[in-house]
C-alpha cells in the first residue's frame, strides 16, 4: 500500500489567473494537513517547453511561489517547491521517456491543441511534456493529483506508465495514480466568451482575472463579464447552451465553497443586476487579499527563494530513494 499523497504543481509561464486558483490552488489549500502528504511544485521545466525570456521566467517562477503562499500553502504542512532544483525529475524523466510510447504521445489533445499547424517546428520538450509530467508525479508515488480537467488525460498517461514500467520490470512500483477533478470550478471560462478556458495569454486582459489584480480590476472584470439576456435558471440544466452564464455560477460556487444548485437556489428566477454585483463582491472579498499578500512577498524575493529552497530539500528526500530505486529496477 502506498501513503496516500497529493502532487501538483503549475507552470510559470504568465501569470496566475481565477482558473489556476480555482481549479487549482484552492483545492491544494483545501487538501492541506488531512489524510494526506501534500506536495507542490513549481513547474519551471514546464514552462520552457515554449519559449521563455530568462528575466520573464525568473519572475514568473516567484510569483507562482508566492501565489501559493498567499492562498494559504504552509510550507510547514506541504512541501513547496521549484521543479529544476530537484533534479531527481529530470532524470526520472528521461528514464520514463524510454517507457512512454510514441503512439501514445500522439494521443495528446493538448499537444495537439498547442502545436497546432505548426507542430513539426515546436520543441521535442513540448511532445514530452506528459512524460516529465508522469515523472514529477510518480518520483513522489503520488496516489492523487489535484487537476482542473484539461490535465486528464494526462493523469491517464501517468497511470499507463506506471502500468507498463510495473509490467515490464515485473515490480509493484509505481502506483496507479488517481486523478481528483471535482467541484463546481474545474473549467473557468473566459469573461468574454464562454467557450474558451481562461487562460494565462489571451488577446485582452478583460477576459480574465488575474491573481494579482487588485480590487477595483477584478470588480470592473465582473461586472463587464458577459451575461446573457435571460434570467438565471432554478437548476443547473437551465444553463445548458448557456456557456457565459454558466460560468459566472460557477464561479460564483468555487469562490463561495457553495454547488451551482445552492447558488441558482438564492438567484434562480432573477436577472444579472442582482447577481453580476454580488458576484464581483465576492470575488473581491476572496481574491483582492490574496492579491496584496502576493504583492507584499514579491518585493521580498529572497524570502521567497529562502521558502522554496528548504522545500527543495524536503523534496529531494523524498525523491532521491526513489529515483535511486528506479535505476536499480531498470539494471543500472
Ligand atoms: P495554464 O493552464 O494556466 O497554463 P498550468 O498548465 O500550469 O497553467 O495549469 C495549472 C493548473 O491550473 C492545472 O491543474 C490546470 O488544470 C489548472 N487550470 C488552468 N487553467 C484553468 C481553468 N481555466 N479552469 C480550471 N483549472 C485550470
Ligand atoms: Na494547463
Amino acid at each position: 500500500a502506498f501513503t496516500p499523497r497529493v502532487f501538483s504543481g503549475i507552470k510559470p509561464s504568465g501569470g496566475l489567473t481565477l482558473g489556476n486558483y480555482l481549479g487549482a490552488i484552492k483545492r491544494f489549500v483545501d487538501m492541506q494537513g488531512g489524510e494526506f502528504e501534500t506536495i507542490y511544485c513549481v513547474v519551471d521545466m514546464h514552462a520552457i517547453t515554449v519559449w521563455q525570456d530568462p528575466e520573464d521566467l525568473r519572475h514568473a517562477t516567484r510569483e507562482v511561489a508566492a501565489g501559493y503562499l498567499a492562498a494559504g500553502i504552509d510550507p510547514e504542512k506541504s512541501v513547496l517547491f521549484n521543479q529544476s532544483r530537484v533534479s531527481a525529475h529530470a532524470e526520472l524523466g528521461w528514464l520514463l521517456n524510454c517507457v512512454a510510447r510514441v503512439g501514445w504521445m500522439n494521443r495528446m489533445t493538448q499537444f495537439k491543441d498547442k502545436a497546432g499547424k505548426n507542430a513539426e517546428n515546436v520543441s521535442l520538450g513540448l511532445y514530452a511534456y506528459p512524460s516529465l509530467m508522469a515523472a514529477d508525479i510518480l518520483l513522489y508515488h503520488a496516489t492523487h493529483v489535484p487537476v482542473g480537467e484539461d490535465q486528464k488525460q494526462h493523469v491517464e498517461l501517468t497511470r499507463d506508465i506506471a502500468n507498463k514500467f510495473n509490467h515490464d520490470y515485473k515490480v509493484d512500483f509505481f502506483p496507479e495514480t488517481i486523478p481528483v477533478i471535482e467541484g463546481p470550478a474545474m473549467r473557468v471560462m473566459n469573461l468574454r466568451d464562454g467557450t474558451k478556458k481562461m487562460s494565462k495569454s489571451g488577446e485582452s486582459d478583460m477576459e480574465r482575472v488575474n491573481m494579482t489584480d487588485d480590487a477595483d480590476t477584478i470588480a470592473k472584470k465582473f461586472k463587464k463579464a458577459k451575461s446573457d439576456a435571460d434570467v438565471l435558471p432554478e437548476e443547473m440544466e437551465g444553463l445548458a447552451g448557456r456557456p457565459d452564464a454558466r460560468n459566472l455560477v460557477n464561479i460564483y460556487a468555487g469562490l463561495s465553497n457553495m454547488t451551482g444548485e445552492e447558488v441558482l437556489a438564492v438567484y434562480g428566477g432573477q436577472g444579472w443586476g442582482k447577481f453580476k454585483p454580488d458576484l464581483a463582491e465576492l470575488a473581491v472579498e476572496k481574491l483582492a487579499p490574496i492579491s496584496s499578500e502576493m504583492k507584499r512577498l514579491m518585493n521580498d524575493p529572497a524570502e521567497i527563494d529562502r521558502i522554496m529552497a528548504k522545500g527543495a530539500n524536503k523534496a529531494n528526500e523524498i525523491a532521491q530513494p526513489i529515483l535511486n530505486k528506479t535505476f536499480e529496477i531498470m539494471g543500472f
